[in-house]
């Protein structure tokens, strides 16, 4: 598949960490912090992913300041509104103006017991109302001993994908469990193989134009020091990167990866 130009995503999920007042001061320093460092924001977008319930605050931040982050959240409801308490349409989101919600993370997986199927069904609905869903797939160990580097992320993928027929905005991210916040990082070749077969997956269900202007993303102990090994991948478009990005510095300096030299 020919290599055409994708913006690369730089995406900061902040898991269950700051409050709305501390994302708040986070997201300003943060806008500080890459505009004193000149940040292109069409060479490389940038987003964060904080909790649902400082969303508003992120959005009336962004938008009054006229900041160029992006934001997302870190999961949806599958349905559409009604008696389910908890729960948070894509409808919601979209009235917040969120571009983009992450879907199915290992830690929604194994914690919260969603299979492929409820990860389907989430993708569908993020995609029914406009919203980008930053689909997470990744193998666990046993998975990688058992099976090899891409057979599981490639299935949950077609799982993912399976009830959007059409659509051609999405974002996928390979994030092996046994990489997911234990500071052993994937090996930039091994991201490459897993992200080249996802993207064939992207293909096989999307057609080649839609995958060609996926971003498929690497996640799972990204650093400052190590995201333009990533990076200089020919299907790795970004990065996911959870602890790394609730400190100010690293995330601001991971998004600036293209200063990066000789790393
Ligand atoms: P990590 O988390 O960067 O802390 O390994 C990544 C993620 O879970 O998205």
């Amino acid at each position: 598949m020919a290599k055409v130009a994708r913006i690369p995503f730089i995406a900061g999920n902040w898991k269950m960490n700051l409050d709305h007042l501390q994302a708040i001061a986070f997201v300003q320093k943060l806008a500080w912090s890459l505009k004193d460092a000149r940040h292109d924001f069409a060479a490389t977008e940038v987003a964060v992913f904080p909790p649902f319930t400082d969303l508003r605050s992120v959005q009336t931040l962004i938008s009054a300041d006229k900041l160029d982050l992006k934001f997302g959240a870190q999961d949806v409801s599958e349905h559409e509104s009604g008696a389910y308490t908890g729960e948070i349409s894509a409808a919601f989101l979209k009235a917040l103006d969120a571009a983009y919600v992450i879907i199915g993370h290992s830690e929604r997986r194994t914690l919260h017991g969603e299979d492929d199927e409820k990860v389907a069904a989430k993708v569908a609905a993020a995609v029914k109302h406009g919203i980008v869903p930053v689909i997470c797939v990744g193998e666990t160990a046993e998975d990688l001993a058992r099976y090899g580097p891409s057979a599981i992320p490639v299935q949950q993928l077609r799982g993912a994908l399976s009830g959007i027929a059409g659509a051609t905005d999405i974002v996928v991210a390979y994030e092996p469990v046994w990489a997911i916040g234990s500071g052993q990082a994937a090996t930039p070749e091994q991201a490459e193989q897993v992200c080249a077969a996802l993207r064939e997956v992207v293909a096989a269900v999307l057609g080649d134009e839609v995958a060609a202007a996926t971003r498929i993303l690497y996640g799972g102990s990204v650093k400052a020091s190590n995201i333009a090994s990533f990076m200089r991948q020919s299907n790795v478009d970004g990065a996911l990167v959870g602890g790394a990005s609730l400190d100010i510095g690293e995330f601001a300096s991971i998004a600036q990866f293209l200063k990066h030299v000789g790393t």
